[in-house]
């Protein structure tokens, strides 16, 4: 049995994804789960709710909630890693901060993503070197922090060694939706993808031999990427923004029908219809805080008071992938799916260690890129476009460079003019002298 430390203990996907864990015992047996977070007050209010879903499962596997990072890791066999710098108060900013100026708000998409990769990528090192020093000398890092783009390219460069699997949630979100339209289980498709994290396309996806692509475009057409009365068995995701970005796929289809999008392509293709729409005072950040965080902060409350866990918190796809990963690494199942893994010649006209989001096979070893070939000019363009603006935001943060930051911002596809960069930029030191390096 394993030892699983999970740091960003006090997030509010933990509780799912230890639920996850739990009906996966037969299969990734725990002998203990360890929280560990900076932050110890959040972290032990979310600490209870995540030992019931433990102790209704199992009266065995050992529970501990650390702030400590020797205490966290010492001979872990697994880290799962979801920490959030600065927490859902700075992905406030993120967001609000470019709606300012009329760009898009985002956490992981246009200079929000850039912002949060400055504040997350030293960390990560951080994190890394932890698990280098107490961990299993075999121990993995199943990656989901954001911006997984920019952070696993900043772990290439800083800790090119490190035993890390990038993964994302929202190409399997998708085949979710895919599976769902199409009436088969998520696990019978076998698809081709390529791009970069949040940032790729779907080019074929098959059921048993045959490619439903053409269906699923037909479907997609009417529908965008929901089944037609668009519940979804995933709160997260059919949350009505979640229900809109699905949609978005349907306009960029009709321009561009060869491939599927992966929704985000949404914020960088047609932003100016996503600024229109959104609201600068009122974005995802506080849907989250309003919504997910305040009921789960609920439930816990009611639990202590009453010794009964209200339903608070949901178990989809994003646990259940990390488990499925984590399973294929720990078994040697050579599994596929879609990961961020170091191209290595799978996309023949990206460049050779760019870290994009392709197929692999998960072995315990680490993943085997899928060869997907050439990719169409048109795409590779915008992707080594999105790719320049990450490299160069890793730089930034490793030399502490204004001038490649701002390069960053302006290469990305989201900020329309030099001006807006800056002065985005600006703003974003401003409200981030507690956690970026000094540039
Ligand atoms: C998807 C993406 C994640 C992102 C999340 C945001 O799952 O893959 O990278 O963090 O959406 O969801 P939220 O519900 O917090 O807006
Ligand atoms: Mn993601």
């Amino acid at each position: 049995p394993f030892i699983l430390s999970i740091a960003g203990g006090g997030s509010t996907y933990t509780p799912g994804i230890v639920k996850s864990l739990m009906v996966r015992l037969a299969d990734f047996p725990l002998a203990e789960i360890r929280l560990y977070d900076i932050d110890g007050e959040r972290q032990s209010i979310i600490a209870p709710v995540v030992e019931k879903v433990i102790r209704d499962h199992s009266q065995n596997i050992k529970f501990t909630v650390t702030t400590d990072p020797e205490v966290a890791f010492s001979g872990a066999h697994f880290v799962f890693a979801q920490m959030r710098v600065g927490q859902y108060k700075m992905r406030e900013q993120d967001e609000k901060i470019p709606l300012r100026h009329g760009v898009v708000g985002q956490e992981t998409c246009g200079p929000g993503g850039l912002a949060y990769g400055l504040r997350t990528i030293l960390p990560m090192v951080e994190l890394c070197d932890f698990v280098e020093r107490y961990a299993h000398q075999k121990a993995w890092i199943v990656n989901y922090s954001n911006p997984a783009a920019i952070v696993a390219e900043g772990v290439r460069r800083l800790r090119p060694n490190a035993r890390v699997l990038n993964i994302c949630d929202m190409p399997v979100a998708a085949m979710r939706n895919m599976g769902a339209i199409l009436g088969v289980d998520r696990h019978k498709l076998e698809v081709d993808y390529f791009g970069l994290n949040h940032f790729g396309w779907f080019t074929r996806v098959l059921v048993d031999g045959e490619d439903r692509l053409p269906e699923l475009r037909r479907h997609i057409a009417k529908f965008g990427l929901l089944t037609e009365d668009a519940a979804q068995t995933d709160p997260q995701h059919s949350d009505p923004s979640w229900v809109k970005t699905w949609r978005n796929i349907k306009p960029i289809m009709d321009n561009f029908p060869e491939y599927l999008p992966n929704p985000y392509l949404q914020y960088y293709l047609m932003p100016n219809e996503i600024v229109e729409h959104q609201n600068p005072d009122f974005t995802r950040a506080n849907e989250v805080m309003d919504g997910r965080e305040k009921k789960l902060f609920a439930a816990a409350e009611e639990y202590k008071k009453t010794g009964i866990l209200p339903d608070a918190f949901h178990v989809g796809v994003h646990g259940a992938f990390i488990v499925d990963v984590a399973c294929s690494l720990a078994f040697d199942l050579r599994q596929r799916h879609l990961v961020i893994v170091e191209n290595k010649g799978a996309i023949a006209n990206l460049p050779y260690d760019a870290m994009v989001e392709v197929p692999a096979y998960i072995t315990s070893e680490g993943p085997e890129p899928v060869r997907m070939g050439a990719v169409p000019l048109f795409h590779q363009t915008l992707l080594m476009q999105q790719l320049a603006s990450e490299q160069l935001l890793v730089e930034a943060t490793i030399e502490g460079s204004y001038e490649k930051a701002l390069q960053a911002f302006t290469l990305n596809r989201t900020v329309p003019t030099m001006q807006h960069a800056k002065a985005i930029l600006d703003d974003m030191i401003e409200a981030n002298r507690d956690y970026w390096p000094q540039l």
